[in-house]
């Protein structure tokens, strides 16, 4: 079976697909798979490039990969890909749509503004939200361009980095919650591990804590069992009102005994330090029979 290991394209996490891809291309079975890495940084380039895969294996985050556009382009063509479909991919990408749906599921969710451009720039709004607030890119991924602002004087810098950082010029003034970071994943729809993070290096789940070693602690949790049946049921709900299919990563935030879900990841991060891999890992499942199950799950 061929299968493309599709990495690079041209979003800001450009860097972490190709660490994905790196890892995925180490841990595909060579028994089973004919491997080809798909390198690209124009996506048009990609339709001369994926013709004749058995499947396109996304190792892509961000615009242009985790957004539903390739995805698109790819059932335009006729090719398989991991992972889940056109519309899920871009609700998940959209922090404020994913939000609303959310919010209409009764799933908790830090409170939030959206600001489309300059034009919605309001002190007064986020006063009322209340700092500190975190901005970030609507559809950015990474916490690239996300910062912490505790008061109104380093708003307006941080909202016009946001802007520049995000694909769609549009952002997210978030209430910043304080509690327990974890992550639940889903593959095949049954859960693996909740995982919970620690971050060394910064205040938060940063870039930096993210991809560096050492720059987070990340290990399985043993929830209490209610706790751990509200995770369950929290990142199922968002799995399904998301129409998410094969696999996803729901990052939550918890606090007071509830669970804040901060945003749901489709094509989450593989790389050496990702938490997927390590919550697989934990379920007894190793790198590569993950890859072989996401792979037989897209084709089925
Ligand atoms: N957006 C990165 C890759 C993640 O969520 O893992
Ligand atoms: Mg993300």
């Amino acid at each position: 079976m061929k299968v493309g290991v599709i990495m690079g394209g041209i979003s800001s996490e450009m860097e972490v697909s190709l660490n994905t891809g790196r890892e995925m291309m180490n841990h595909l079975d060579r028994n089973k798979y004919e491997v080809i890495p798909v390198v690209f940084s124009k996506p048009a380039e990609l339709v001369e490039k994926v013709k004749g895969l058995d499947i396109a294996l996304l190792a892509l985050h961000g615009a242009y990969g985790e957004d539903g556009t390739i995805q698109g382009m790819l059932e335009t063509l006729g090719i398989p890909y991991t992972g889940s479909g056109v519309l899920a991919s871009s609700l998940c990408m959209d922090k404020d749509l994913s939000k609303k749906i959310l919010c209409y599921e009764g799933v908790n969710t830090p409170g939030w503004l959206c600001w489309d451009s300059m034009e919605d720039y309001s002190p007064e709004a986020v006063q009322q939200l209340g700092y500190p607030v975190m901005v970030k890119p609507n559809t950015g991924g990474s916490s690239i361009g996300m910062e912490k602002v505790n008061d109104e004087q380093d708003l307006h810098s941080a909202v016009m980095r946001a802007f520049a950082s995000d694909p769609n010029q549009s952002i997210l003034i978030e209430r910043y919650i304080t509690g327990q970071e974890i992550t639940c994943s889903i593959l095949n729809g049954e859960f693996l591990p909740v995982v919970g993070i620690t971050s060394s290096s910064s205040e938060w789940f940063d870039y930096r804590a993210k991809y560096n070693d050492g720059g987070a602690e990340e290990v399985v949790v043993n929830l209490p069992h209610e706790l751990d049946q509200l995770v369950r049921k929290t990142a199922m709900t968002c799995y399904k009102a998301l129409k998410c299919s094969v696999y996803a990563r729901v990052d939550i935030l918890l606090t007071d005994g509830a669970a804040y879900v901060l945003e749901i990841n489709t094509l989450p991060g593989m790389t050496k330090t990702s938490l997927f891999p390590k919550s697989a890992a934990a379920a007894g499942i190793s790198f590569s029979s993950l890859l072989d199950r996401i792979i037989s799950c897209s084709l089925t």
